[in-house]
């Protein structure tokens, strides 16, 4: 910098009123702060939307007043990365793209488009915007070697371990495969899954993840590719990096030849040559989008022919040949006329908005979890507030803020019981966790709520026992553990509440058929903590029983290459509790299958159902990864070819069973094969 120039800075500073400077630096701060959150937490506390608005302030008040920027302003810096991972740089750097939030914008970007390339058509493709964490995979020769974060765009994360554990990424692409080629995509939580995670974490006394992709960035930044697996991540590619040895001309052929590769895409519904036609493909998808199973929260416009994208080019940031536009967020204002608490399975009271019922994103909102009193206090939400509430799609909804300056003085604050409000024994608040928990281990509540898990779908999949019995039976004080379902008799279920003979027949025979459930089930219905369904499912492969199972130091449980400390000491120490002990001695007097004959046997849903598999040779992953996907598809796996076996799945110098199967006619195939009957295809 000259002398000169020094002096003219100066002479422009001198003009900057003291307020803008401090609200310069304030805004920094503000940035700063959601930063943190964002990228270190991944918990932020503002929508994207309202960061990005401060943020595009930042940006004009520094181009405003150049002599303000710092070089730790949030505008100059590159985005850090994690810690705990190698990093390596993107064989073509990943780019971002605009975002744009008006319908004037896009028209803005379609004159800019006929500007740019005057005379000729261009055509865009409309695709939706997921709401994931962008990754970037390496398949050469097909196979997959490694997957990225984007990082800073040029390097990124190396997340290889937990991408494989996304079922449904290929790690062997099949088909006219090029040589090389740098995908691109999002790793997204579906809404399900998301709102299963968060019921989770609640009950773990864990902060709940703000929104799928928070939920999803934090799954991948996981040290333990066992956490990763079991938070069933799903992925969706829409673009390419570098990619040699195949010849493609636009996004359509991108999107129909990764789906020919066996790479998860979307649909590119919608096509648009003028402003007016992608205005009408977004306005559309603004309608559809609550149906898909991942969040979306824009769409993206993209020109279709990769050669025009190339005289396009990009400015530094993104390119000009796409833009997202971001929808806004559903959210509605209303009263928080209460804050009531409820009791969950292990005992953690949560505080729940009692909301003035509002329709938000099609449907009525009455209620919101409030997660904590932490997070009460950090919103300083007090009742009788008006609040602003979100909803996106099938998510919970959740309170965003409070409206300050609707306050009338007359709204009153909020403490946590210290009494538990169903069985009225005193809270405790154990070391290090932000959750309170009632302290008394026969809480009707958490009795209830124990035995709506034992019997949910993902567990002991009792019909017929929803919410409403339990809370009979237990009032009734027929229940006093899960295992009294299997005492329970036709007449003291009959004076039950909407209880006729046929529906206590019913319920009676499913809890007697749940007995017999495969040994995983089981172990996702104790409830233990960590212990989901593919660490269930995972124990219950490596043990086989219970007995085993009991027997078990931490070090066996480490052993497995899916299993991470926390649940390897989670489970030991379960085990070891007396209420434990005592629950699943009176579970196997009942007759509750504790193991063994269902290993390998099916969970009886999914395209393999009704086939038996032998897995030999070298495949692109483990045996165990293959055969746990194989199960899940509802197939069974078989150690050896016998004429019961449906398919030989053959991988590089398979051996003596090949020959077995050559010789009793069984089907062989190989991977490539595999994953197209995986798929459905
Ligand atoms: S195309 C040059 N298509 O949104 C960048 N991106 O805000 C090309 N995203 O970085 C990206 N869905 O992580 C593209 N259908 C889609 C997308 C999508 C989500 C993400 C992606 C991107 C970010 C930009």
């Amino acid at each position: 910098m000259s002398a000169h120039q020094v002096q003219l800075d100066f002479l422009k500073e001198e003009g900057i009123p003291e307020t803008m400077k401090s609200h310069v630096a304030d805004l920094r701060k503000q940035i700063q702060h959601h930063d943190q959150r964002y990228y270190d937490e991944a918990a932020p506390e503002i929508a994207d939307r309202d960061y990005d608005l401060l943020y595009r302030e930042l940006v004009e008040l520094e181009k405003k007043y150049t002599t303000l920027i710092v070089d730790d302003s949030p505008t100059q810096r590159v985005k850090e990365r994690s810690q705990g991972f190698l990093s390596a740089a993107h064989l073509v750097p990943m780019q971002s793209l605009d975002n744009t939030y008006s319908e004037e914008e896009v028209i803005e970007f379609m004159k800019r488009l006929q500007k740019l390339l005057p005379g000729e058509e261009v055509l865009l493709t409309l695709e939706p915007k997921i709401d994931g964490v962008a990754i970037a995979l390496l398949y050469e020769d097909g196979k997959l070697v490694r997957g990225l974060t984007r990082g800073d765009g040029t390097m990124g994360d190396d997340v290889t371990r937990n991408i494989k554990t996304i079922s449904e990424i290929p790690h062997q692409l099949h088909g006219k495969i090029p040589k090389l080629l740098e995908v691109r995509g999002e790793v997204y939580l579906s809404k399900k899954m998301f709102a299963q995670l968060n019921e989770e974490r609640d009950e773990a006394g864990l902060p709940a993840f703000a929104n799928p992709r928070n939920a999803a960035a934090g799954s991948l930044k996981q040290l333990d590719p066992a956490i990763v697996k079991e938070r069933q991540l799903s992925a969706i590619f829409y673009g390419n990096g570098a990619c040699e040895g195949s010849a493609l001309k636009t996004q359509l052929e991108l999107i129909d030849s990764l789906r020919q590769w066996g790479l998860p895409t979307h649909e590119t519904t919608w096509r648009a040559s003028t402003s007016e036609e992608a205005l009408q493909g977004i306005r559309e998808l603004g309608k559809i989008r609550h149906d898909y199973v991942f969040e979306t929260d824009g769409a993206v416009l993209k020109v279709d022919q990769l050669a025009q994208r190339d005289r396009l080019g990009s400015t530094s940031k993104a390119p000009r040949w796409a833009i997202a536009f971001k929808y806004e967020p559903e959210r509605a204002e209303t009263r928080l006329l209460d804050i009531t608490v409820q009791v969950g399975r292990t005992g953690i009271l949560t505080p729940v908005a009692e909301l003035e019922p509002v329709v938000v994103a099609g449907s009525r909102v009455a209620r919101a979890t409030l997660h904590n009193e932490e997070e009460i206090l950090r919103k300083d939400l007090r009742i009788g507030d008006c609040v602003m509430i979100e909803k996106a799609g099938e998510v919970i909804p959740a309170v965003v803020r409070v409206l300050q300056e609707k306050r009338t003085g007359e709204e009153r604050h909020f403490k946590m019981p210290t009494n538990c409000p169903v069985c009225h024994a005193a809270v405790i608040k154990k070391e290090g966790e932000v959750a309170i928990r009632c302290s008394n281990v026969s809480c009707p509540a958490q009795l209830q709520r124990q035995i709506e898990y034992f019997a949910s779908r993902r567990a002991m999949d009792i019909a017929g026992l929803g919410e409403a019995v339990v809370v009979q039976l237990v009032d009734a004080g027929l229940l006093k553990s899960v295992a009294d379902l299997y005492a329970l008799r036709a007449e003291q279920l009959l004076p039950l509440e909407r209880m006729g003979e046929k529906s206590v027949e019913n319920l009676l025979q499913s809890i007697d058929q749940s007995r017999g459930r495969p040994f995983w089930r089981l172990l996702v219905a104790l409830g233990i903590p960590h212990v989901g369904v593919t660490g269930a499912r995972t124990l219950a492969e490596h043990f086989h029983t219970m007995q085993r199972l009991q027997l078990a130091s931490v070090d066996e449980f480490l052993a497995i290459e899916e299993v991470g400390e926390i649940m390897a000491k989670s489970i030991h120490d379960w085990l070891r509790e007396l209420k434990s002990i005592e629950l699943l001695q009176q579970l196997h007097e009942t007759g509750v299958h504790f193991g063994e004959k269902d290993i390998h046997t099916s969970s009886g849903e999914g395209v393999l159902q009704g086939t038996t598999w032998v897995l030999t040779g070298t495949l692109s992953q483990s045996r165990d990864e293959i055969a746990e996907l194989i199960r899940q598809a509802g197939g069974k796996i078989s150690s050896s070819v016998s004429a019961k076996t449906t398919y030989l799945l053959a991988g590089e110098e398979a051996g003596s069973k090949l020959e077995r199967a050559k010789k009793l006619k069984v089907r062989v195939i190989d991977e490539a094969e595999f994953w197209k009957i995986l798929r459905g295809a």
